[in-house]
C-alpha cells in the first residue's frame, strides 16, 4: 500500500508543522537556532539536542519567547552524537515529554577541520568522519525508530554542504568534504529503505560482520522521506577563522550572488523539506549555494 498524496491540503498549509515534533541535532549552533525558531513559528514543537550542556542563555530566551508567542514548545537535551550508548537513554527521556509525535529531524550537528592532506593527523580525520557521518546516522536511526514506533510518516533533513559536491577553493578540508559527500549517499540509502517496503528484497545475506541477519519479512511502516540540504558558505562562527584570513571575501567572488549566505536563508528550504509541501521529494539534495556549484 502506498501512502496517499496530501492533495487536499490548502496552499497555506503546505509549510505548516502543526501537531508534530521536530528534533534538531547540533541544536545550539547557528543554523539550528535560526531553523529551530522558524519551526516553532510554523506550528511545530522543537527538541534541540547538542553536545554542549546548554544553549547560550540569550539564545534560549529568544527561542522560548518565540515558542510562547506561537503556542509551541521548545526543549533542550545534551547529547554527543558520537556517543552511541547514550542515544537510546536520551530518547527515552524525550519520549514521555512530547505532546505530538516526532515527525521530523534536522540533522545539523557537524564539525570541520583544516589540514593539508599529506599532514592530516589520522585521529582528526577520523573524528570528523565519526561526528559527521556516524553521528548523523545514529540520530537518523533513532528518529526513524521513533517514527516507526508511533506509526507516523516523517521527514528527515540531513544538513550536508555544497562541499559534498565540490572542493572549496583556498581551504584544505578533505575530511569534511568527504564526510558531506557521504551524507548525500547516506540520505539516498536511507530514503530507499524507509520509503516503501517494496524497496528491499526479503532476507539478507550473512556476512562476517553480520553472521545472523534477520530473515523476518520487513514490517510495514508509514513512509519516512530523507533528503539532504547542501548550503553554500554561511556567515556563522564556523566561518570566523576563514574571515580573519580574508577567505570569506574570496568566497563571495566565487558565487553568482556576490556574497556568502546568512543562517536565516536556510529557514524556508528546511521548512519546505520538513513539511508536506515536499511530499513527493525523497532521496534528493537541495543545494542552496548562491550558484557557487553551478559556475
Ligand atoms: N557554516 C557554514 O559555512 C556551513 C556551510 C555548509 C554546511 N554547513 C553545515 O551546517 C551545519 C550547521 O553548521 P553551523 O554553521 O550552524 O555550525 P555551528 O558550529 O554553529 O553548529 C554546529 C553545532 O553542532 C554541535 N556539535 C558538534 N559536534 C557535535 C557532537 N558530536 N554531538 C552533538 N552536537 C555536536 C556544535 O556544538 C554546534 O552547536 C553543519 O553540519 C555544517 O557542516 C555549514
Amino acid at each position: 500500500m502506498t501512502h496517499p498524496a496530501p492533495v487536499h491540503l490548502q496552499t497555506r498549509e503546505l509549510f505548516r508543522l502543526d501537531e508534530r515534533t521536530i528534533l534538531i541535532s547540533g541544536g545550539a549552533g547557528a543554523v539550528a537556532t535560526s531553523v529551530g525558531e522558524s519551526i516553532l513559528e510554523s506550528g511545530g514543537d522543537a527538541v534541540f539536542i547538542d553536545m554542549v550542556p546548554a544553549p547560550k542563555p540569550e539564545t534560549w530566551k529568544s527561542i522560548q519567547a518565540i515558542a510562547a508567542a506561537n503556542g509551541t514548545r521548545a526543549s533542550y537535551y545534551q547529547l554527543d552524537v558520537q556517543d552511541a550508548s547514550n542515544v537510546d537513554p536520551v530518547f527515552d527521556k524525550i519520549r514521555p515529554t512530547l505532546r505530538f509525535p516526532l515527525r521530523g529531524l534536522v540533522a545539523c550537528a557537524g564539525i570541520s577541520g583544516e589540514s593539508d592532506a599529506c599532514d592530516y593527523p589520522v585521529d582528526a580525520f577520523r573524528k570528523i568522519l565519526d561526528v559527521n557521518i556516524t553521528g548523523t546516522f545514529l540520530i537518523t536511526q533513532a528518529v526513524a525508530k521513533e517514527m516507526h514506533r508511533a506509526k507516523v510518516t516523517g521527514s528527515i533533513v540531513i544538513v550536508a554542504s555544497m562541499s559534498g559536491w565540490n572542493s572549496n577553493k583556498g581551504i584544505n578540508t578533505s575530511a569534511y568534504n568527504a564526510s558531506k559527500s557521504a551524507l548525500h549517499q547516506l540520505a539516498r540509502s536511507l530514503a530507499a529503505e524507509w520509503g516503501h517496503p517494496q524497496n528491499t528484497f526479503l532476507g539478507s545475506t550473512p556476512s562476517e560482520l553480520n553472521p545472523n541477519p534477520s530473515n523476518e519479512p520487513r514490517a510495514i511502516y508509514p513512509p519516512i522521506r530523507v533528503n539532504t540540504l547542501s548550503p553554500g558558505h554561511i556567515d556563522t562562527p564556523i566561518s570566523e577563522a576563514a574571515r580573519v584570513r580574508g577567505l570569506t571575501s574570496e568566497w563571495s567572488k566565487q558565487n553568482m550572488l556576490g556574497r556568502i549566505s546568512q543562517a536565516a536563508e536556510f529557514r524556508a528550504p528546511v521548512l519546505f523539506l520538513l513539511s508536506d509541501g515536499s511530499s513527493y521529494m525523497t532521496g534528493a539534495d537541495l543545494r542552496v549555494d548562491g550558484g557557487h556549484c553551478a559556475w
